[in-house]
C-alpha cells in the first residue's frame, strides 16, 4: 500500500507535465544560445546533476556512480550535485574537478551536518546546502541508512548559512511558506522538490512552480526544480514556470549504468539538443528570456 502511494506523486507529476503543451514561434526567432549565469559562474546549459548518493562501481568499473557522473558534469561544464554521503567519499567527487554542491542530510547529530558543511568547504565545493525534504517519516523523525534525523529550526537553518563563505541551497522546498522562509535565512537558492515521490500525492514541483516564483519576486535567491525531468522539453516547461534552472534525476541512470561517463554526457547532450531547438522554435534566444508565452497549461 505504502509503495503504491509512494509512487503515485512521481505518476501526478509526470502527467502533469505531459500536459503541459508548447506552441511555436518561429518568425524572426534565431537559434538560441544554453549558456546561463548562475551564483557567479558561467555554465553550458540550464541543466543539473541530481543530488544522488550510495551509487555503487557500475560493471566492476574503476570509478563509483557517483564520481562517473560528477565527472560527466564536469566536461558538461554543468552544476554538479551530490547527496548523504561521508566525507571521503565527497573528497572524490571534489576530486573529479566538477563544480559541486554538497546536499548534506538534516541528521540529528548537529555536530554531523557542521563538520560535513565545512569538509566540504575546504575541499573545494562549489556550494553547500541540506535536503529539508528528509526530516520526517511515517514514524516521526525520519532514520536515513541507519542515522537519525530531526526538526530543522530557522535559526538552525540561518546559523548554517552563517559558517559558511559558500551559497547554501535548501533542497526539497514544495510551498511558497518555506520558499519564503529560505529567502529569509539567507539561502542563495531553492531546489523545488518531492524527492521522487516521498510524500504521497505531492503537488508536482512544475505546479508549484509560478507560485514560488512570484512570492520570491525581487529576492536574491535562484530556483532550480527537480523530480521528473527526463528531456529538453521538461527543462524548458521547468524555466517557462519560473525557475532558473532544472535537475535530471532517475533519468540519467540507464545511460550511467551503461555507459558511465559517456552515458550521461551523451544523456545531458541530448537534453541540450532537444532544449535548444524548442527554444529556437519558441523565439528565445537565451534560457534567461524563457515565459510561460508558448505555454498550453490546461485549465484547472
Ligand atoms: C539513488 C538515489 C539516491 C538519492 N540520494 C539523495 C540524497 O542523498 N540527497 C538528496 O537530497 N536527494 C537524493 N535523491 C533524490 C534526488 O536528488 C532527486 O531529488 C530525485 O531523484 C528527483 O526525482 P526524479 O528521480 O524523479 O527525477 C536520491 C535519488 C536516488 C534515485
Amino acid at each position: 500500500m505504502a509503495y503504491t502511494r509512494l509512487s503515485d506523486a512521481n505518476e501526478i507529476t509526470e502527467r502533469y507535465m505531459d500536459s503541459i503543451l508548447i506552441g511555436e514561434k518561429l518568425i524572426d526567432s534565431t537559434v538560441a544560445d544554453l549558456k546561463i549565469s548562475f551564483l557567479g559562474e558561467t555554465f553550458d546549459m540550464p541543466v543539473m546533476t541530481p543530488a544522488f548518493s550510495h551509487l555503487s562501481n557500475y560493471n566492476g568499473r574503476q570509478y563509483t556512480g557517483l564520481e562517473e557522473y560528477s565527472i560527466a558534469a564536469a566536461k558538461c561544464n554543468i552544476l554538479n550535485f551530490c547527496g548523504m554521503m561521508e566525507n571521503d567519499m565527497f573528497k572524490k567527487i571534489a576530486d573529479t574537478g566538477a563544480k559541486t554542491v554538497r546536499i548534506v542530510k538534516p541528521y540529528a547529530d548537529n555536530g554531523k551536518v557542521r563538520d560535513q558543511l565545512a569538509f566540504a568547504e575546504d575541499a573545494g565545493a562549489f556550494g553547500v546546502g541540506m535536503d529539508i525534504d528528509h526530516i520526517f517519516g511515517e514514524d516521526g523523525y525520519d532514520v536515513v541508512v541507519g542515522e537519525d534525523m530531526a526538526c530543522q529550526t530557522m535559526d538552525m537553518l540561518r546559523s548554517y548559512v552563517e559558517s559558511t563563505k559558500l551559497p547554501f541551497i535548501v533542497k526539497g522546498v514544495l510551498g511558497v511558506e518555506d520558499a519564503i522562509k529560505c529567502a529569509d535565512i539567507g539561502a542563495k537558492a531553492i531546489i523545488v522538490s518531492h524527492h521522487h515521490g516521498r510524500l504521497p500525492y505531492a503537488v508536482p514541483p512544475m505546479k508549484v512552480l509560478p507560485k514560488i516564483k512570484e512570492a520570491l519576486d525581487g529576492r536574491d535567491i535562484k530556483i532550480i526544480v527537480d523530480c521528473g525531468i527526463s528531456s529538453g522539453a521538461d527543462v524548458y516547461k521547468a524555466i517557462a514556470l519560473g525557475a532558473d534552472a532544472a535537475a535530471v534525476g532517475r533519468s540519467m541512470l540507464p545511460g550511467l549504468e551503461s555507459k558511465g561517463v559517456d552515458g550521461v554526457v551523451d544523456f545531458l547532450n541530448g537534453i541540450a539538443r532537444e532544449l535548444r531547438f524548442i527554444m529556437s522554435s519558441t523565439g528565445f534566444t537565451k534560457p534567461s528570456d524563457i515565459d510561460d508565452s508558448a505555454l498550453w497549461i490546461p485549465a484547472e
